[in-house]
């Protein structure tokens, strides 16, 4: 049994399940007090690079998910391409040592922009751009340059590509098990339960330009792997292409 730590608890996850050769996805929760108690799904996606794991979208996992973990591979790395996530970053860099590299946002408890020192909690190791070379072959990072705070997808070009998403791209088609009731409520009513969706949440507050993301459909993907609802096997850049089209910013 690991000590008590202080960092945020793992709550509750299911399995990590393979999605591709090296590419494995877990289904764990976000619990947010402000601005209201809400609790709802988010993944992490586990990229495998030789023995090395690079964890995106960090979720804490227990202690049967972080043995499960262990077996794929060595905790070297983490990225975090949403500046509204991360609160599970610096556990992994105390217990296992990873690499953090992040998007330009600030790790801050409150909504202050620019933050308050006092809410700040933790810095990256690297702050990534898309001219930053990744610690994963083959791969690049799509970079919001509009968004603040930053936000960026990853994009891998293995498996006819790859798009690991933060708060971008999203596929919640249902409020999972891991929603709490008023969060299944507010979260329909606010726009955020589709399938291929664009996060209304980051649209609004992170304010990208609307061409950054139309320029989505510049890369090549048949994959998204998001933050938040299912993964979209196939077919991925088309799936999106109407919410992208449309005028949303
Ligand atoms: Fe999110």
């Amino acid at each position: 049994m690991a000590k008590k730590d202080s960092y945020p608890k793992a709550l509750k996850h299911g399995e990590i399940r393979k999605i591709f050769e090296n590419i494995f996805f877990v289904t764990g929760t976000t619990a947010m007090k402000a601005p209201a108690p809400m609790k709802f799904s988010r993944n992490m996606t586990i990229i495998r690079e030789g023995e090395d794991l690079v964890l995106v979208n960090s979720v804490r996992l227990g202690e049967a998910g972080l043995a499960q973990l262990e077996t794929l591979g060595k905790i070297r790395h983490v990225v975090r391409l949403a500046g509204f996530h991360g609160m599970d970053d610096p556990f992994y860099k105390n217990r296992y040592k990873a690499k953090v590299w992040s998007v330009n946002a600030s790790y801050t408890t409150g909504f202050d922009d620019p933050p308050k020192p006092q809410d700040i909690y933790f810095d990256a190791d690297v702050i990534i751009d898309d001219s930053t070379p990744l610690p994963l072959a083959n791969s690049t990072l799509y970079e919001f340059k509009t968004s603040t705070p930053g936000e960026a997808l990853l994009h891998l070009q293995a498996n006819n590509g790859v798009v690991i998403s933060g708060d971008c791209l999203q596929n919640w088609s249902e409020a999972d098990k891991y929603f709490s009731w008023f969060s299944k409520i507010m979260m329909k009513k606010k726009g955020f339960i589709k399938p291929h969706n664009i996060g209304p949440g980051w649209l609004k507050i992170a304010a990208p330009e609307y061409q950054e993301i139309v320029n989505i459909l510049e890369l090549d993907f048949e994959h998204v792997l998001p933050a938040h609802g299912k993964p979209v096997i196939g077919g991925a850049k088309e799936s999106y292409r109407p919410v992208i089209n449309e005028k949303l910013v």
